[in-house]
């Protein structure tokens, strides 16, 4: 088979110390691929004026297949104040690369798994009956809207004639926020499509007939979010009528599943919720597994564009320290998703296989994994480094 271009795209931060290590993970299993660079994150808003650069587009286009590491957003006047003193007043305005990317490229269908590894020192444990101490095992696949809702960047502040008198044709906003200075208002829409909502609907369900599961979680607040959420919640419903009558729809408000998630997450086999819900829902649920270290996604679009990242951002207070101490587990297991993508199961087995071992052994672990404050000294304190976690991953390689 003819060697696969993968974009590698670091980004900022800690992305750029975790996207090596898993392409170094990739390379020791023997997955034959050419990774070429590309350019995305705060430093070329900075010098360019544009985090998304339309070579690093072009590269997508291409080769169709993305390892994404993670960006730094920053508010709006942060932004302003960062960008180039050449570039500055030109009228140049921020934006998520991220979500570009993923409107960009329609990647709208997002998996993140969330499953327990055997022997993890951090898996939620509690109480069960006679003073028991449980410690369910969890492996819940959320699906997440990733283009639209409240996350499509359809917004304003003093929001221009047509849409604010748009908003006074609404009973409710006549009513409720006639009041507010223009200048003071800020609106963010939550769009939903009849399309796309589908879209995630369905693969949440091919999802669970595949895995022989008997519900599919909706993970809305329909009973105020009336539309949106309605919307979701409804299709839902038809589909398991009509097309699955062996799956049954489980509906649960967002904020009660985060009271849900201590009290019976092992309960949730699949779950699928909107662009922020799915978003809030898989941090928490990363947090019953070990946190956002253990955290992968992959995001699929229906034009063959992929792209395979960890849920976690750049975080920059851990970017600059000589050797690196982030864990690299979540984006490894980011590249295992890329691997069952391109039907490498084989190869994506034994790199799980490898981690679920060095985790159960837990000799290695990084400074997350020993609930150390993630500061320069803890290798020396114990803690292993980005690389030694890698290099005790490749070791267990068979
Ligand atoms: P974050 O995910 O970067 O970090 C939050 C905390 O999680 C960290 O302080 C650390 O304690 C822990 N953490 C994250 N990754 C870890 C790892 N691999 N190993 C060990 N611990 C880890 O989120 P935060 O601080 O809210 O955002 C930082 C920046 O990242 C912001 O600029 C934000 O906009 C951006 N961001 C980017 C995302 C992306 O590129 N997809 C997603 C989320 C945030
Ligand atoms: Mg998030």
């Amino acid at each position: 088979m003819a060697k696969r271009t993968i974009v590698a795209m670091p980004g900022d931060g800690i992305g750029k110390n975790v996207l090596k290590e898993s392409i170094r993970i990739l390379d020791a299993v023997g997955f034959e691929a050419n990774y070429v660079h590309g350019d995305i994150g705060w430093e070329f808003w900075c010098k360019e004026g544009n985090p998304l650069p339309d070579r690093t587009l072009k590269l997508l286009e291409e080769h169709k297949i993305g390892l994404f590491g993670a960006i730094t957003s920053k508010p709006k006047d942060k932004a302003e104040a960062e960008l180039a003193p050449e570039l500055k007043g030109k009228g140049y305005v921020y934006y998520s690369p991220i979500v570009a990317m993923r409107q960009k490229y329609d990647l709208d269908i997002c998996m993140r798994p969330c499953k327990t590894f055997k022997g993890n020192t951090l898996n939620f444990i509690r109480r069960g009956p006679n003073n028991t101490i449980e410690e369910p095992v969890i492996d819940t696949m959320i699906f997440r809207q990733n283009t639209e809702g409240l996350y499509c960047g359809v917004e304003w502040t003093n929001p221009p004639d047509q849409v604010y008198d748009a908003l006074m044709t609404h009973k409710k906003f006549k009513e409720n926020f006639a009041w507010c200075p223009r200048p003071e208002l800020a609106v963010s829409t939550r769009i939903f499509t009849k399309k796309y909502t589908t879209r995630i609907v369905k693969a949440a369900f091919e999802y669970a007939k595949t895995k022989g599961l008997k519900t599919v979680t909706v993970c809305e607040k329909p009973n105020v979010i009336r539309e949106t959420s309605g919307m979701m919640l409804k299709i839902a419903q038809e589909m398991s009528k009509n097309e699955y009558p062996d799956i049954k729809i489980q509906d649960t408000n967002i904020d009660a599943q985060m009271m849900w998630l201590t009290k019976n997450p092992e309960e949730y086999g699949v779950i699928v919720a909107s662009n922020m819900f799915g978003d809030i829902a898989s941090d928490a649920f990363a947090g019953l597994i070990g946190g956002l270290g253990f955290a992968c996604s992959a995001q699929f679009s229906s034009n063959g564009v992929a792209v395979f990242e960890p849920t976690h951002g750049s975080a920059p207070k851990y970017a600059g320290y000589t050797v690196s101490i982030v864990n690299p587990i979540a984006m490894i297991e980011s590249a295992c998703m890329m691997l069952d993508y391109l039907e490498e199961k084989k190869i994506s087995s034994k790199i799980r296989k490898a981690v679920a071992e060095v985790i159960a052994e837990g000799k290695v672990r990084t400074y997350d994994m020993m609930k150390m404050a993630g500061r320069p000294e803890v290798v020396k304190n114990g803690a292993a480094s980005t690389s030694q976690m890698t290099d005790a991953i490749i070791a267990r390689l068979k």
